[in-house]
């Protein structure tokens, strides 16, 4: 069996981090596919590097662009890419990205099977354009791996029940394996330093936050209330909005910070603040508090006990919500696993089964 995987932004490494050490397991074939959307070395190389993700076979190389011209550019490239290969028997696709809905789209106009891990999600927000790129996906997916029984619900709910499968969560299983890793790989100098005292740990960067600078300015007013430091590991895309943005004191820009990084930082901040999608549950898996700086979540499971405070980019509601946070002894409802065993191996078996050996027509 051989596999196309797709990838191209940062949340996509790490899951094809576990999902592509399953497959080499399970003797499937991987060639592994990077679109080019993030192509810093701090948002992509570091990860394949420090996850042990295999190296691409190619890079699109599209770097960044209004959402049609970038994924245009990987539609056409993608698809020249596939025309020169040997059938494959999946295209593997992750998440909500510029890169999924280009994969997703590809493979359907050259009917090669598809299939969509993190499957379902949804915050109903179609001003979003990750929300235009899930709904994309999972409509033309024949394979739709749901994290969540929410999930699985809101594609029933859309009339989707056909190959739709409750597998877990691939984060659930990265940020275990790797919390350990990172547990035994101590931080730089320059974050050990940083994170010596009580921090809140934060990260901005969906474009209804940074690409609106009322709503930014708001998001740093509401930071620079907060009594202890903030520690700001900043994605590109920030960094170029900040121009004439006064940065509050107790705030300290950081350059994007690995995964394993990031996992020790959650691990001692007081509270996470963002806008990320991925670091909501991550917080809620190792036990710290969230703020979420949007008004929805696709992840409504974290929202349980309070764990998760959704508080849009209001300053007020932040300097609030920092205020009331659970006590570490709340009972937190796991999610994200399924009969105890690994999401990835879930995505393997169902790969295995439902194989077309090659094309579908
Ligand atoms: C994308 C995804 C989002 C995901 C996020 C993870 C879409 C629509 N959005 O948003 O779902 O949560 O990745 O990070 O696909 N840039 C660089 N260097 C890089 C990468 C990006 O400078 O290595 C800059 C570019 O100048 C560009 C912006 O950041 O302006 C990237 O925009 P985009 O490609 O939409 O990606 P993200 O904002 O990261």
């Amino acid at each position: 069996m051989r596999i196309c995987t797709v990838v191209g932004a940062r949340p996509q490494f790490i899951k094809a981090a576990v999902v592509s050490r399953a497959l080499e397991k399970s003797g499937i074939e991987e060639v592994i596919v990077h679109t080019g959307q993030h192509y810093d070395d701090e948002m992509s190389r570091v990860f394949f590097e420090e996850l042990g993700v295999p190296p691409p076979i190619a890079n699109l190389e599209v770097g960044s662009g209004s959402h049609s011209t970038q994924t245009g550019k990987m539609m056409s490239r993608l698809e020249e890419f596939l025309l020169a290969q040997p059938a494959m028997d999946w295209l593997l696709i992750y998440g909500d990205t510029n890169s999924t809905l280009a994969g997703a789209l590809v493979a359907s106009k050259l009917h090669i099977p598809l299939a969509h891990v993190e499957a379902g999600l949804r915050s109903f927000n179609r001003h979003m354009p990750e929300e235009i790129n899930r709904i994309v996906a999972d409509r033309l997916s024949d394979l739709l791996f749901c994290p969540t029984e929410s999930a699985v619900a809101n594609l029933r709910a859309e009339g989707i029940r056909s190959g739709v499968h409750l597998t877990g969560d691939v984060m659930l299983e990265a940020t275990h394996l790797f919390a350990e890793e990172a547990r035994q790989k101590p931080l730089t100098e320059a974050l050990t330093h940083l994170a010596s005292g009580v921090y809140y740990l934060a990260t901005i960067h969906r474009a209804e936050n940074t690409d609106h600078p009322d709503r930014l300015r708001a998001i740093f007013d509401g930071l620079g209330r907060l009594q202890e430091t903030v520690l700001l590991p900043l994605h590109p895309r920030t960094k170029e909005r900040l121009h004439g943005l006064e940065i509050p004191s107790n705030v300290q820009l950081l350059p994007p910070v690995s995964y394993l990084e990031m996992l020790s930082l959650i691990g001692g901040a007081r509270c996470v603040l963002t806008d990320s999608g991925g670091l909501q549950k991550e917080a809620y898996w190792l036990g710290i508090p969230c703020i979420t700086l949007r008004k929805e979540t696709e992840w409504i499971e974290t929202l349980e006990n309070g764990w998760n405070q959704l508080v849009g980019s209001d300053p007020n509601r932040i300097v609030e919500a920092s205020r009331h946070l659970p006590d570490n002894q709340a009972v937190q409802v796991e999610f994200g696993s399924v009969q105890g065993e690994r999401a990835s191996s879930h995505i393997c078996k169902y790969l295995r089964n439902y194989s077309y050996g090659g094309t579908k027509v």
